[in-house]
């Protein structure tokens, strides 16, 4: 079950890795306002989710405490985020402060995951 619960920690990065290098990418277009959510931010959000569901299902069957505050804390970023990415990513052009919303709220979780233990 360890390796299983270390394969899904793995492929939750690699969800992050996705939507915050996908937010980076754009940050130099941000200052202009012409920057948009490419599609690696709307996989990687999409990613987080479903590897970081599927690690509080690992994490019960085997027994580990979850911590339920902070696991719905990050869900409801994450789906503030999703949301956004979501119903803006045909647009070539995102607002400045919706763009920098979801870099924000991204580091945020990840501040939340790694600092609240
Ligand atoms: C942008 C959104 C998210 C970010 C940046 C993020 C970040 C992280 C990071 C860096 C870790 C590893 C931390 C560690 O093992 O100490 C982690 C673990 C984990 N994440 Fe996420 N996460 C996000 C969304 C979610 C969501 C939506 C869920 C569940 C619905 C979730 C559930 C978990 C669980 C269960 C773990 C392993 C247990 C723990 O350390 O709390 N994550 N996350």
């Amino acid at each position: 079950m360890d390796v299983l619960i270390n394969v899904f920690v793995a492929l939750h990065i690699i969800g992050i890795a996705s939507l915050l290098g996908g937010f980076l990418t754009q940050m130099k277009a941000m200052g202009a306002g012409t920057a948009r959510f490419v599609p690696a931010m709307l996989h990687g959000a999409l990613t987080m989710l479903v590897t970081g569901i599927a690690l509080v299902g690992l994490n019960q069957a085997d027994d580990q405490t979850v911590n339920n505050v902070k696991i719905g804390i990050k869900l409801v970023i994450l789906i503030v985020i999703l949301a956004l990415v979501y119903v803006r990513r045909d647009e070539e052009r995102v607002g400045k402060g919706e763009f920098a919303a979801v870099g924000g709220l991204t580091v945020a979780n990840i501040f939340i995951a790694t600092l609240w233990t």
